[in-house]
């Protein structure tokens, strides 16, 4: 459709097209020759409820590079603060006709809401605990890069998972495309119910689970999502579960480490680990920017002009 809100439910065949035009834009922007007329008199709007440094400013740069015109809502300093609901900050920017309405906020579901209530394509930049869906796009695209295909490969998804939208937007992407997901982390954070997800394997013992693993994810302690008192301490946390040289050497010789950021180092990751030659975190931010322009580009051409 003319909106990305999520990727459950999509095939691969529906995923691949994001991931080749993604593809090409990567070579593009590496060339420094984007076409920079595919969005020209088109305007994107970034509504960030909620903070980012990766999303907001790859999706800034994907627009502006495909000729854009690129505002950025900041929340903190509108009128949200002074009372004004969701869906009347969005049925003002509607007036405006704006085409693509990047939207992050901590209520899942919110830019399907809004998706319902304007004219614009809505892009769901992370919304609560439910999906981001151009974040598993990215990593998918950085895998491939590295490993050639996703179809029979193990990943690891690993720490935080009950409360991360990247993991759920991850295991809906992966088991599409044929690969094997495990969720790895304490009981707290994936609970064993999470097996239910469909074709994910649940791990609670750190070791076991990144035995012989192509991939492994490591994902940041998302305080803000959790309840007081259920917070681990980091300490502890990075002794049991902590992705460190002596838990990486238990998973496929060259194994790629990722991190869709913001890490915390010292707590679900070693620093030596996220700075090693297996770590492809840069990457994925730079894929980030390619995976945004394909999906602004593939979902503008999807409008009806008014
Ligand atoms: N990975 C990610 O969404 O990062 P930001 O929160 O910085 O956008």
């Amino acid at each position: 459709g003319r909106h990305l809100l999520g990727l459950e439910g999509m095939t691969a065949a529906q995923i691949e097209p994001f991931l080749d035009l993604a593809a090409s834009y990567a070579l593009l922007s590496r060339s420094r020759t984007p076409p920079r007329d595919a969005l020209r008199g088109r305007t994107l709007i970034n509504l960030f409820f909620e903070d980012s440094t990766r999303t907001r400013t790859s999706f800034e740069l994907a627009g502006k590079r495909l000729g854009a015109d690129v505002i950025n809502m900041t929340v903190a300093t509108s009128s949200v603060n002074k009372g004004e609901t969701l869906l009347d900050t969005a049925a003002t920017l509607n007036a405006m006709r704006c085409d693509l309405l990047v939207v992050r906020h901590a209520q899942s579901g919110a830019p399907a809401l809004l998706s319902r209530k304007v004219e614009a394509s809505v892009v769901n930049a992370g919304d609560g605990m439910h999906e981001h869906p151009t974040q598993a796009l990215l990593d998918a695209m950085t895998i491939r890069r590295h490993l050639g295909t996703l179809r029979g490969l193990t990943v690891a998804i690993c720490g935080d998972v009950g409360h991360s939208r990247v993991a759920r937007s991850n295991i809906h992407l992966l088991t599409a495309m044929g690969s094997k997901v495990r969720l790895v982390g304490p009981p707290t954070l994936v609970p064993a119910a999470m097996a239910s997800l469909g074709n994910v394997e649940v791990f609670h013992d750190m070791e076991a689970g990144l035995r012989d693993v192509d991939v492994i994810m490591t994902l940041r302690l998302q305080r803000e999502r959790m309840g007081a008192g259920l917070v681990p301490s980091a300490r502890e946390f990075f002794r049991f579960y902590g992705v460190d040289r002596r838990r990486l050497v238990l998973a496929k010789p060259n194994a790629l480490v990722m991190h869709p950021g913001p890490m915390n180092r010292g707590v679900e990751i070693a620093s030596d680990v996220a700075d090693s030659t297996q770590s492809v975190i840069q990457e994925q931010v730079e894929m980030g920017v390619a995976v945004r322009m394909a999906v602004l580009d593939r979902l503008s051409r999807m409008r009806v002009p008014a």
